[in-house]
């Protein structure tokens, strides 16, 4: 097939909500329509239980098995449908940030019982930073939730994005009836059942057609009408430019478990989604179409398993084709590299891929080379640009508890880091180490691994920080600012200083004090 073909037929995204709202059911859906799975529960291995927080070993034996379960493809329609996994564990929420960059839109899924819950808003901050397109599921009709306007609204206001329903729902719970889809003209009738696949739709002519009224009662019917006109005067007609655009998110009501909507969402991301976009990097944006192949790695997976110590980094290609056992620029390190065996997954199987396009998530064998961020060229100097760092929650310093093996320490925590398991920040003078992560078991992570693969003894000890604040402004009232305030300036991971602000009170102040200083809580930012 021509290049530019390989291209257009492409659709990357990912599925993302909070835990429990149906993520790994919604995936499991998409990989039952596609045919990529025969059965239910095929899936359901990739999810990190909640029963197992207290035990990260058993969430890193977890997170093993979704290695193998990060990427699943498959073809829909003559579409090529990668689907980048998230893990769903809070703790690992940066992992999912950065998944978030190598996509070109997203499904958010929503429990209608519990609305919009803390991590969505989180993950949605990240989207909208990046113009991400989004539709949106809001699943579990079949039990009693929320009102579906008060829910649009709830989306509006906390997700800050317009939202726009192509479906609707016929009450829900156990009288739950189904979904008028707004724009087919059709309703398709929703019935409890987890295995069927194909969905019972009517076509009708429009609304006022009586069919309705005998398929779901007066009653019912009369209501659907009263809402349909509500929304066609509040919504209009959805113009697909603004959901590219990322301003107005499409929305679509069903249940994940009964199979039920998923056929018309699934329809509609095939006709709407965005296409492999182009990207910035430094210096230029670079085309998805270019013959020059490029790409940046967003995510490095460790193995725990001491028989099996490899990494293998998620590489998504962004412009050209990849091609197995060509040799490549890191542009970072200035050194060519050379993939004999780079891999792609299908659902459950790895298999060693020829090549790749623009929109595929590759996965590299690495010996250590790579940083998240990375980029590889044919010789470009590039470096994209949108893996931003956000600022930890909680903060805790390094403590060497073995002066004989700093060195082993030094390495591990900078190994460890660039893995992007934590974000790592070093005071001078002094080499004082701070580690942020978003949640504690990042912390156990990081003492076991330090102590078995590295061989370095450590402890964590609690620091009063608040959030890790990256500057822009006025150069020298920067450098002036940083000589104040000593004491709370760190160095990045990619040497940018950061302040440390104790208390959200130390930070209102430092702003209000310096108003030629901008602080911001991500890495990257528009000055
Ligand atoms: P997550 O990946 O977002 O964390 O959620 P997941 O799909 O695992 O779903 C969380 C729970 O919600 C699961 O139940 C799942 O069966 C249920 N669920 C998903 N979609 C629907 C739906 O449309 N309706 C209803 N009623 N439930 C739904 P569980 O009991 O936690 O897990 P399991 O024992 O079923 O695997």
């Amino acid at each position: 097939m021509a290049f530019d073909k390989e291209i257009e037929r492409r659709k990357t995204f990912a599925i993302i909500s909070h835990p429990d709202a149906g993520k790994t059911t919604l995936t499991e859906k998409f990989l039952l329509f596609g045919g990529q799975i025969q059965t239910a529960g095929a899936v359901k291995s990739n999810k990190i239980k909640k029963t197992a927080t207290s035990d990260f070993m058993e969430i890193e034996k977890q997170r093993g098995i979704s290695v193998a379960t990060s990427v699943m493809s498959f073809e829909y329609k003559g579409k090529l449908v990668n689907i980048l996994d998230t893990p769903g564990h809070k703790d690992f929420a940066e992992d999912t940030y950065r998944t978030l960059t190598a996509v070109d839109s997203v499904i958010l899924v929503i429990d209608c019982v519990k609305g919009v819950e803390e991590q969505t808003e989180r993950l949605m901050e990240v989207c909208r930073m990046r113009r991400t397109p989004v539709i949106v599921f809001i699943n579990k009709m079949d039990r009693d939730g929320k009102d579906p306007f008060d829910l649009l609204d709830e989306l509006e206001a906390k997700l800050n994005i317009h939202v726009h329903p192509l479906s609707w729902p016929i009450n829900g719970g156990s009288d739950f009836k189904g979904v008028y889809l707004l724009h087919d003209q059709s309703l398709n009738l929703f019935e409890s059942n987890k295995t069927k696949l194909a969905e019972d739709v009517v076509k009708v002519q429009g609304l006022e057609d009586a069919r309705i009224d005998e398929l779901v009662g007066d009653k019912n019917a009369r209501k659907l009408r009263e809402d349909a006109e509500l929304i066609e005067g509040v919504y209009g007609d959805l113009d697909v430019k603004n959901y590219l655009q990322a301003d107005v998110a499409p929305v679509f009501f069903g249940s994940a478990l009964n199979n039920f909507g998923i056929q018309e969402l699934l329809d509609t991301f095939i006709d709407i989604a965005p296409v492999p976009m182009p990207r910035p990097a430094g210096e230029r944006v670079v085309d998805p179409h270019e013959q020059k192949f490029s790409g940046f790695i967003f995510k490095i997976h460790a193995n725990l398993d001491p028989k099996h110590r490899d990494r293998i980094a998620f590489l998504r290609v962004c412009s050209g084709r990849f091609e197995r056992n060509k040799p490549y620029e890191h542009t970072r390190l200035h050194k060519p590299l050379r993939f004999s065996n780079p891999y792609t997954f299908l659902a459950q199987s790895k298999e060693v891929i020829d090549y790749a396009y623009p929109g595929d998530v590759v996965g590299l064998y690495d010996t250590g080379n790579f940083k998240i961020g990375d980029t590889l060229t044919e010789g470009e100097d590039l470096q994209f640009k949108g893996i931003p760092s956000f600022s930890p929650e909680i903060f805790k310093e390094l403590i060497n508890l073995d002066p004989m093996k700093s060195k082993q320490l030094e390495k591990g925590i900078q190994q460890l880091t660039d893995e992007g398991l934590a974000s790592l920040f070093i005071q001078e003078p002094g080499s004082r180490k701070f580690v942020g992560t978003v949640g504690e078991l990042q912390f156990e992570v990081l003492q076991y691994r330090l102590e078995h693969e590295y061989n370095a003894k450590c402890r964590f000890e609690a620091r009063n920080v608040h959030k890790a604040c990256w500057m822009s402004g006025d150069e020298a009232k920067v450098k002036e600012f940083m000589k104040f305030r000593m004491n709370n300036i760190a160095w990045d991971k990619d040497n940018h200083p950061v302040f440390l602000a104790e208390t959200a009170f130390v930070l209102r102040m430092a702003q209000e004090n310096n108003p030629d200083i901008t602080f911001h809580t991500t890495s990257e930012f528009k000055v």
